[in-house]
């Protein structure tokens, strides 16, 4: 908890900061531990249903431990016309996983998301902050294979 400690007094106490402070967080530990929560709500003066709004609000931030490789496909309009949904079902049977979960060696978390902001692209698929564009199920495997 040293750290949490540091990360609250970098930014000062503020509750203005919150979600700097919970991006913090989350960078340390790849999700937001109750313990930190806790924490962040006593030291900041912020109730914590306030802090769990803003937690559960934002994709960014987990409050489940995510794997170490992050993974996101887009399932936004212009990557679902052109079948983004065969993708996510792909690296679904490829992982073991189903869409909000994270893979029992702890190496992968999988989630869909909306749009990734790069639409031309898609299909789309992120893994951590790589960007995969013109996505097929045939290329899966060898772009997790990268991550094992
Ligand atoms: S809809 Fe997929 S990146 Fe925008």
């Amino acid at each position: 908890m040293k750290e949490i400690k540091e990360i609250i007094e970098k930014f000062d106490h503020d509750s203005s900061q919150l979600i700097s402070v919970l991006h913090d967080t989350q960078a340390k530990y790849n999700y937001l531990p109750k313990d930190a929560l806790e924490l962040i709500s006593e030291k900041m003066k912020i109730p914590m249903l306030d802090i769990y709004q803003v937690a559960t609000f934002y994709k960014a931030f987990s409050l489940k431990p995510r794997g170490k490789y992050h993974i996101r496909v887009c399932l936004g309009t212009a990557c679902h016309v052109r079948s983004s949904q065969r993708i996510l079902e792909s690296v679904e049977r490829e992982l073991e996983i189903k869409s909000g979960e994270t893979s029992k060696d702890g190496l992968f978390s999988l989630e869909s998301v909306n749009c990734l902001g790069c639409c031309a692209l898609g299909p789309v698929m992120i893994v951590n902050k790589n960007y995969y564009g013109n996505m097929s199920p045939g290329k899966i495997n060898k772009i997790l294979k990268k991550y094992k």
